[in-house]
C-alpha cells in the first residue's frame, strides 16, 4: 500500500490548492510530484514513441511543435492509449496512487480524476503553441498538468490569460509541474535557443466518451 503523504505535506498540498483555486494556475516546485528518477524513466521510455510535426490544434489554432501521443481522446470515443508499451508505462507512472492522490488534493477534488489525453511536446528553436483553450478539445477537460523535462532552453514561456485578471507568465524549470485550468486561454511563446520538452496531460472527472460536438465538420472534404 502506498503512503499517500509521501510526495507533499498536507500544508504544501493546501497551499497549492488555494493558489490553483484563486488564480487558476499553480507552479509546483521541482521534486514535489516527480523525482529525478521518475523524470529519467519518462525520458528513457519516450524515446521509443513516434513523433508528429503538428501545425494546427483542435480548434484550428496555429502551432509549431513536435508531438508524441501517449493517450488520445477523440469526440464520441473513450480515451485510449496509443503507441505501445512505452506509452502505457509512462501513463502507469502518472496514475500511481501517490501522485493521483497528491494531484486530486491540489485540484480540491472529492472524487477521482482520469487522464483523458497525454502527450509529449518537443520544441526546438522556432517552435511555439498559439493561444488556445484546452476545453475546445474536450469540454470535460478540467486541468492540464505540464511536467517540464528540459532545462537548457530560452523563450518558451507559458502565458495564461485569465478571464478577469492580468496575464500570468511562467518560466518553468526542469522538474516543475504547471497545473492550469482548461477554462483559460494560454500559449507557449516561441523558443529561440535550446530545446523545450514537456509531458502534458489533461485530467477530468468524466471517464466516459468524449462529449465534444464538432459544429463545422470537415469530414469528407
Ligand atoms: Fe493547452
Amino acid at each position: 500500500m502506498s503512503d499517500k503523504s509521501s510526495f507533499l505535506s498536507q500544508e504544501a498540498l493546501a497551499r497549492y490548492r488555494v493558489e490553483l483555486r484563486d488564480k487558476g494556475t499553480v507552479l509546483v516546485a521541482p521534486g514535489m510530484l516527480f523525482t529525478q528518477k521518475d523524470l529519467a524513466k519518462i525520458d528513457r521510455l519516450q524515446s521509443d514513441i513516434p513523433e508528429a510535426d503538428v501545425r494546427k490544434g483542435d480548434a484550428d489554432d496555429s502551432h509549431k511543435v513536435f508531438v508524441k501521443r501517449l493517450r488520445e481522446d477523440h469526440p464520441g470515443r473513450l480515451p485510449s492509449n496509443v503507441n505501445g508499451s512505452a506509452s502505457t508505462q509512462i501513463i502507469e507512472l502518472l496514475e500511481s496512487n501517490d501522485r493521483a492522490f497528491a494531484l486530486e488534493s491540489i485540484f480540491g477534488a472529492s472524487s477521482q480524476y482520469v487522464i483523458r489525453r497525454c502527450q509529449m511536446h518537443r520544441m526546438p528553436p522556432g517552435s511555439f503553441v498559439g493561444i488556445h483553450l484546452d476545453a475546445e478539445s474536450d469540454p470535460d477537460f478540467e486541468y492540464s498538468v505540464i511536467v517540464q523535462l528540459a532545462k537548457d532552453f530560452e523563450g518558451g514561456e507559458f502565458v495564461v490569460y485569465p478571464t478577469e485578471r492580468d496575464p500570468q507568465v511562467f518560466r518553468p524549470l526542469l522538474g516543475t509541474v504547471l497545473i492550469t485550468t482548461c477554462r483559460f486561454r494560454h500559449e507557449v511563446k516561441p523558443v529561440y535557443a535550446g530545446e523545450r520538452r514537456s509531458l502534458v496531460y489533461f485530467c477530468s472527472k468524466h471517464g466516459g466518451a468524449n462529449r465534444r460536438i464538432i459544429k463545422n465538420s470537415a469530414v469528407g472534404r
